[in-house]
């Protein structure tokens, strides 16, 4: 089977957080089932050396952009890389610069979205994918050119992330090459406005998450975001697949950026890796727990209670380091704290790969008190490395993780520390409970041998997908029958819903 896959971000070439990581992985786990996998992603500017001195496979105007494709093997994918060098070619990551997403970002991703489409239908001469899978609101706008067009090409969006939406004024429509009879409330019309990924939504073959709990939770108003209504709709086209780890990439036996590697077998060889984390960011050597967040620091990722369990952490002879980049306020906050705390608390605020895994490789337990957690990946390298994770009960952080409650302790199961709601009082509790643990010698390490044998391999996940796929693509499906039918009825639910709904999602990424 042909898969094009359409994403803004794509581990190792471009990646602000966990969506490149499963983009990243997905295809080659795909490409073990017989899949050949094409990834489209946009030629932002640090990816343009990839393309110099090769001929574009493909080089179009696309809503009134000169566009260019290059097909590209490189680091283990065969890559589309769409060249559109005044949307694409600029300073920043892929959605903005010093905090403000790019004012153009409805046409960049539109753009994006309408390549994959014109590729979906044959515009490469010697490729013409099977199906389309379009991860997040960035590509979602491809199910909806494609839905408009013949023959029709199945498609799969998958929701990383329900917060990001990508909603725009009315007004743009005609820019983003949007006829009106696509602007109703049956396709990308949301309260007024137009929203990528409603468009999507309503017009994908068929819509994956990737937990199976999110799948569960955003079909509530409390979690749905706005869109539990039209999630409702597509109930039955909906399934939640869990991300894995890529095992190269994510493997303490050979990871090149740890100082000391190390197998369950060999797993004192942490404490290498741990006095070398505390002493490169300057923090007191110390015989008690060191917890670790790696993470974007933001409302979702429930940064904002770190703070206030910091007097116990340090009671209790702990150490916290909190390395990422975020929200401005909260990123002043953690300055302030480590600060307020030095050689006991370190907030690292950036992006960087290496410290990443350093921390993984040297914290005795990785916090993740998120307010809604779609998958997490953190968490899962945190099992890998031997860090127990200590995470709310959420979304993919509830399914992946066994809480060291008396009863999975005694069956040997347990892998990590979970708590609800998240909130203060629970992450305090939480931490109390790891620490004590820790202080257990035999049951810390049992939990940690546990943890490191825990299984989230793409292979399984990637076999769920293949079969979701060949469902929409086998030699008997109709290509007709693909697509969703959704009535004008089933919309006066929704209008019903928007009653009841309480956010209206972000427009960035
Ligand atoms: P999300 O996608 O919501 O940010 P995930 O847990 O799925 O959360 O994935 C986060 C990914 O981003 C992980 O690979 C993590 O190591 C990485 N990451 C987050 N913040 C940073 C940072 N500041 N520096 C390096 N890697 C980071
Ligand atoms: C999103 C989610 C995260 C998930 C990641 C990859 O960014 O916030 O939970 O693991 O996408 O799917």
């Amino acid at each position: 089977m042909r898969i094009l896959a359409v994403t803004a971000e794509l581990f190792p070439f471009v990646k602000t957080g966990g969506l490149a990581d499963a983009a990243g992985a997905l295809p080659e786990a795909l490409a073990k089932l017989g899949a050949d996998v094409r990834t489209l992603l946009p030629l932002y500017r640090k990816l343009i050396p990839l393309v110099r001195g090769q001929t574009p496979c493909l080089k179009t105007d696309i809503l009134g952009w000169p566009v260019s494709v290059y097909a590209v093997a490189a680091k283990g994918h065969r890559l589309l890389l769409l060249e559109a060098a005044d949307l694409f070619d600029r300073d920043g990551h892929p959605y903005g610069m010093k905090g403000e997403p790019f004012a153009d970002n409805d046409l960049r991703f539109a753009v994006l979205s309408k390549v994959a489409a014109e590729i979906a239908l044959g515009a490469i001469s010697d490729w013409k994918p099977d199906l389309v899978h379009v991860h997040d609101w960035h590509a979602a706008l491809t199910c909806v050119y494609l839905s408009e067009a013949t023959p029709k090409v199945p498609t799969v969006l998958t929701l990383h992330n329900l917060a990001f939406q990508g909603q725009y004024a009315m007004d743009r429509a005609g820019v983003l090459g949007l006829p009106p009879h696509l602007c109703t409330v049956d396709c990308l019309e949301y309260y007024g406005d137009i929203s990528f990924l409603k468009g999507g939504l309503t017009t994908a073959s068929a819509v994956t998450t990737v937990s199976p709990t999110y799948a569960r939770e955003i079909l509530t108003p409390d979690m749905g975001m706005g869109m539990h209504g039209v999630l409702a709709i597509r109930r039955d086209d909906l399934r939640g697949i869990v991300n894995g780890v890529d095992q190269d990439v994510w493997d303490p036996a050979t990871d090149p950026y740890i100082i000391a590697n190390f197998t369950a077998a060999t797993v004192t060889r942490r404490s290498l890796n741990k006095y070398a984390l505390l002493q490169a960011l300057g923090l007191a050597p110390t015989q008690g727990p060191v917890f670790g967040v790696v993470s974007r620091l933001t409302w979702q990722k429930g940064i904002d209670l770190l703070p206030q369990v910091v007097p116990l952490i340090i009671a209790r002879k702990g150490r916290l380091i909190i390395h990422g980049e975020g929200d401005t306020a909260l990123e002043e906050n953690l300055r302030a704290l480590a600060k307020r705390y030095p050689e006991l608390v370190c907030a690292h605020i950036g992006y960087d790969e290496r410290l990443a895994h350093m921390i993984q490789a040297g914290s005795d337990f990785i916090i993740q008190p998120s307010r809604f957690e779609p998958c997490g990946l953190t968490q899962l390298y945190a099992l890998r490395y031997g860090a127990l994770p200590i995470v709310s009960r959420t979304g993919g952080l509830a399914e992946t993780i066994i809480d060291a409650n008396d009863a999975a302790i005694e069956a040997g199961v347990a892998t990590g520390f979970q708590f609800e709601p998240a909130n203060e009082e629970d992450l305090r509790a939480a931490l109390d409970r790891a620490i004590d643990a820790y202080n257990d010698r035999q049951l810390f390490r049992r939990l940690q041998a546990q943890a490191m044998q825990a299984n989230f391999s793409w292979d399984k996940s990637a076999a769920q997908y293949m079969s979701l796929f060949e469902s929409l693509v086998g030699p008997d499906a109709s290509a007709g029958d693909t697509f969703p039918h959704i009535t004008s009825e089933t919309f006066a639910k929704i209008r019903a819903d928007r009653r009841l709904a309480g956010t209206a999602g972000s427009s960035t990424g």
